[in-house]
């Protein structure tokens, strides 16, 4: 009987996945993982070893070129990477964000190019849709894209872009209409090649230092009609419909990441000896790992049921996206500072990689929309009555 319930319960093909992917990490991701950091380099190594197995870009469907994994597997996915190093974890995350649009809203033609070329690994895919005066404010859209002969020409800046410079594919949100506000916005995909394409220098930051974070500049950059995704003027639904599946993607992120402290500091506390015994066996710490293990267990499971909306595209995704994302960031940096602490003097070093995961994780409380943001957002749909 136990075995047909399957309530709260991985199946075995979810379970294969992320011992998979696991087993992955653990020999190519992690060990990288400090240099990473150091050096402020792209992942490359853990950039080949996704696109060698085919977890790049997980989420693209079996009919444009990819493997098809459900919303659930995807975040399996990122969580183990993130579990290793939160900058490899950018990578399938905002492949799915990035190209999210084209499959929510794209033409037949523009997702078998573009979802079949990042299935492929010919490139990462970003998401262009914050401004320097468009962060929160999201449709307030400066860049401009406007009807010329055959095709549109772009002018603007976008800021705080992932994997900027290294991505070759970019969707891109730009006002086709100003009177409008949302309604005049569109969204577009525009290579790196397109001439008029260029990047800021990458971004100085506390955290995810292996994943470049740029401005992008469009200097009258020219492309074909056909690089429109879907409709004029539905560009701002396209952003917004996305932020409900892949902000369930950063909640994956921060529970791999708070996982990972809480197993580092797990070890270390076992090992380290105070006042001749091992200090795991001093209750004050005790109750710390239990506080950590419980709200780590509580973050999962609201993303995990999260990621089951997404897969189903039911009512309350939009509320479950941003609840899942606001829960776990809170928990990721609470764990990750909670792990800096149980490892003393020790986690404050760089010698010990609580405290890089301790800087990664804040990240998730910002981006994806601010937690201020999330909860905006949920008082929203309870407000509408839109939660089960
Ligand atoms: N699904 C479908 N449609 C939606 C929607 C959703 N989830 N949310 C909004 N819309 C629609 C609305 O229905 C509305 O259309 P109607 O007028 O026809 O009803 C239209 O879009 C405008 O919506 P709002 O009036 O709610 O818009 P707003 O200006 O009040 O903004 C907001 C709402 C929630 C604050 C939004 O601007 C927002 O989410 N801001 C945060 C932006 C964000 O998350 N940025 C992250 C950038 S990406 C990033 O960080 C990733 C990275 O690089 C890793």
């Amino acid at each position: 009987m136990s075995a047909e319930y399957p309530l709260f319960a991985l199946s075995e093909e979810h379970q294969e996945i992320r011992k998979a992917i696991r087993e992955i990490c653990d020999a190519k991701i992690a060990p990288a993982a400090a240099a990473v950091d150091e050096e402020a380099r792209y992942p490359q190594e853990a950039h080949d070893a996704l696109v060698e197995t085919e977890f790049f870009a997980p989420h693209v469907p079996e009919a444009y070129g990819g493997v098809g994994a459900d919303a659930l597997a995807t975040v399996l996915v990122i969580e183990e990477v993130a579990r290793a190093d939160v900058s490899a974890s950018l990578i399938p995350a905002v492949n799915k964000l990035g190209s999210l649009p084209v499959q929510i809203g794209g033409s037949e033609e523009l997702k078998k190019k573009y979802l079949g070329k990042l299935a492929a690994g010919e490139g990462n895919f970003s998401y262009c849709l914050s401004e320097p005066d468009a962060g929160s404010d999201a449709a307030n859209q400066k860049t401009r894209a406007v009807r010329d002969g055959d095709g549109w020409v772009l002018n603007g800046v976008k800021r705080w872009i992932t994997n900027a410079g290294v991505s070759e594919y970019y969707t891109v949100l730009a006002m086709t209409d100003p009177e409008k506000r949302s309604k005049g916005i569109s969204a577009f995909v525009v290579e790196k090649s397109d001439e008029g394409v260029s990047f800021g220098a990458p971004e100085k930051k506390l955290g995810i230092k292996g994943s470049p974070t740029r401005e992008v500049y469009f200097d009258n950059v020219r492309i074909p009609a056909d690089r429109i995704i879907g409709e004029e003027g539905k560009g701002f639904t396209y952003a917004m419909q996305t932020l409900d599946h892949t902000r369930i993607t950063i909640a994956a992120q921060a529970v791999g990441v708070a996982q990972g402290a809480l197993d580092y500091a797990l070890e270390y506390i076992k090992e380290r000896k105070q006042f001749g015994k091992p200090i795991a066996e001093f209750q004050g710490l005790e109750f710390m790992v239990a506080d950590m293990g419980m709200k780590i267990e509580a973050a999962r499971q609201l993303t995990y049921a999260a990621a089951g909306r997404s897969e189903r595209g039911d009512k309350d995704l939009t509320f479950f996206g941003a609840a899942a994302k606001a829960f776990a960031s809170d928990v990721a940096m609470q764990v990750t500072t909670d792990a800096v602490q149980l490892l003393g003097g020790y986690g404050f070093t760089r010698d010990y990689p609580v405290e890089r995961m301790m800087r990664d994780a804040k990240i998730t409380q910002i981006y994806e929309g601010t937690n201020q943001v999330q909860r905006i957002v949920m008082a929203r749909q309870l407000l509408a009555g839109i939660q089960s």
